[in-house]
């Protein structure tokens, strides 16, 4: 069994918070195991829970109608969430859950190793940059460890505040000049340091 499965394994199977009482299914996450890019929600919804899968209602529409103005399809992209299971009348995941939580997110991240993660809303934003504000930060990339994380409205705030569409639209279609950008500084940082000038190599003759 590889270790993605394990870990899915794992997370079907987690007891270790109350949220677990309830579900109906976990929701792991999905989408490419090599994907350049990965998009992280907050919690499974009542439609995630029914289906054992991330972002498959409303807010979900909405992300794919995204992905979509942009070329990329899901397979394309690595899905999950902080929370892993649904919290009761989708309120906001509280500081333990995350706790519970966050090792199976980490372990995700490890394996998918994205070189651009899109934090979606402020509770996954504030697993990289806690305390931060994501309407201030929203739009801007920012380097975490070495992984680009570029934060965004979560789409379920469009669907209540429809004035915040036009930004996550905007973000969005920031996102493939992003990934060019981020593709081509690790070409370059692959590439032989050039050659030092023969008069420098000559301080030391
Ligand atoms: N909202 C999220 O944050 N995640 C989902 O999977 C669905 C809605």
């Amino acid at each position: 069994m590889s270790e993605y499965d394990v870990l899915v394994r794992e997370i079907n199977g987690c007891e270790q918070c109350e949220l677990s009482r309830d579900r109906q299914n976990a929701v792991p996450g999905e989408g490419s195991l090599t994907a350049e890019i990965m998009f992280i929600g907050e919690g499974p919804g009542q439609q995630e829970d029914r289906n054992g899968r991330p972002f498959v209602g409303p807010a979900g529409h909405l992300l794919d109608e995204m992905l979509a103005a942009i070329g990329l399809k899901r397979p394309d992209v690595y899905i999950a969430n902080m929370l892993k299971c649904r919290p009761p009348r989708n309120r906001d995941p509280l500081p333990s859950e995350l706790d519970s939580c966050t090792p199976f997110l980490d372990r995700q991240i490890e394996i998918v190793a994205p070189s651009v993660i899109v934090a979606l809303g402020r509770f996954s934003f504030s697993k990289f940059f806690p305390g931060e504000s994501i309407s201030r930060a929203r739009g801007r990339p920012r380097r975490w460890r070495d992984i680009v994380v570029f934060p965004m409205y979560h789409p379920a705030a469009a669907l209540h505040n429809p004035g915040l569409k036009p930004a996550i639209q905007k973000d969005f279609e920031s996102l493939p000049g992003l990934i060019e950008r981020v593709k081509e500084a690790a070409r370059k940082a692959q590439e032989p340091e050039p050659a030092k000038p023969a008069q420098q190599l000559s301080m030391f003759e």
